[in-house]
């Protein structure tokens, strides 16, 4: 099965890319939602904007899609300042950070994506250079080896992941911020179409930005691209118009249904319950069993479906709660005898 486009980040056409790009807030005033972690934002940006220094360095941790990356972008445009990117897997060894940092200006943002799959190797570059805004290169090899110190100017480090559990400790504590984004309040969404049915002059009305907000799973980037593909099936079939009809039968035909669930959510509860009996059955096979990467399900499938309280995850692998199967328009096998507790324990 194909990964699926309504939430995969990578497959995107290169217009949609360049459409996600313009539908970037660029200002923190055009962020919609997660209004305490833009209070924070707006404290500590403010404050260093006052003293004439960098901003204290900044993490954001949450789920694909909930507006990282665009944070990152939105830190730079406030601080006036000049953002470099780069991520973790793209670091391999220390000197390639070393190379980045050394072309830094004072006041400028690095926004490290991925900062979880950061090497160890590049973590011992980083460490200094983000405390100190010291780094150490060493010049030639051997014992002749020699390391020399120089100054890095103070920079901004904007750090983003999706796994906060797997960034070590030290580096975690050297940032002065530790965000977590979460998902995003029904009301946020209907906002975020709206702004972007706007900036991409597509008509919309109130029912249909409901409608489409109701089913991106929390999420804006899945709002956006939701909105695009009803305003394609309202072009080619309908008025051009985003209105609830629209919407409707515009999402169907793409396959997202009534709880904004898609193709590959719908195959894995259907993989879950049908042929592993409702769990519990561990990650990776379920993973296989719908041909995704075990990486995908972990952090964008199963999140949503634990929280629409459909999936949980077990010490013995994942289950089918009674609303999947209830969703699948089944009903829940009767519960087998060894998840009955032993007679006697309640009394
Ligand atoms: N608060 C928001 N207000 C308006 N639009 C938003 C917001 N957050 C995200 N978006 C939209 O969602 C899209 C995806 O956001 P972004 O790329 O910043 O997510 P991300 O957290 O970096 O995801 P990933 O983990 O996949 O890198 C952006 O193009 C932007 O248009
Ligand atoms: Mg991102």
């Amino acid at each position: 099965m194909a990964r699926d486009e309504l939430l995969d980040p990578e497959p995107l056409e290169p217009v949609e890319r360049s459409e996600e790009a313009n539908l970037r807030p660029r200002r923190l005033e055009d962020f919609v939602g997660q209004a305490e972690l833009k209070e924070h934002l707006s404290i500590i940006l403010e404050a260093a904007r006052r003293r004439g220094q960098a901003a204290d360095h900044l993490l954001f941790a949450g789920p694909p899609g909930l507006g990282k990356t665009t944070l990152a972008g939105i830190v730079a445009a406030e601080m006036d300042a000049e953002l470099h990117v780069t991520s973790g897997p793209a670091l391999e060894r220390g000197g390639d950070l070393a190379s980045i940092l050394s072309q830094l200006a004072e006041g400028d943002v690095l926004f490290i994506d991925e900062i979880h799959r950061l090497s160890k190797a590049v973590e011992e570059v980083l460490y200094p250079a983000i405390e100190d805004f010291q780094l150490d290169i060493v010049l030639g090899k051997g014992p002749a080896a020699r390391s020399i110190r120089m100054d890095v100017p103070r920079f901004t480090l904007v750090g983003a992941t999706t796994r906060t559990g797997l960034i070590t400790g030290p580096l975690r504590d050297r940032f002065g911020l530790n965000a977590r984004l979460d998902y995003y309040a029904a009301a946020d969404l209907e906002s975020i179409v709206v702004r972007a049915a706007g900036i991409l002059d597509v008509e919309v009305d109130g029912a249909g930005a409901v409608e489409i907000a109701r089913r991106a799973r929390g999420t804006p980037r899945i709002a956006n691209r939701l909105l695009r593909r009803v305003r394609d099936f309202a072009e080619v079939r309908g008025s051009g118009k985003v209105d609830e009809a629209a919407a409707r039968a515009g999402l169907a035909v793409f396959g997202v249904d009534e709880r904004g669930l898609d193709k590959v959510d719908r195959a894995l509860l259907e993989a879950l319950c049908h042929r592993f009996g409702g769990g519990p059955v561990g990650l990776s096979t379920l993973a296989i069993a719908v041909s995704e990467p075990t990486e995908t399900v972990e952090d964008v499938y199963e999140p949503f479906l634990i929280r629409e309280g459909m999936l949980m995850r077990t010490p013995r692998g994942r289950v089918a709660t009674p609303a999947a199967w209830h969703h699948l328009g089944e009903e829940p096998p009767p519960t087998s005898p060894d998840d009955t507790p032993p007679p006697g324990l309640f009394g």
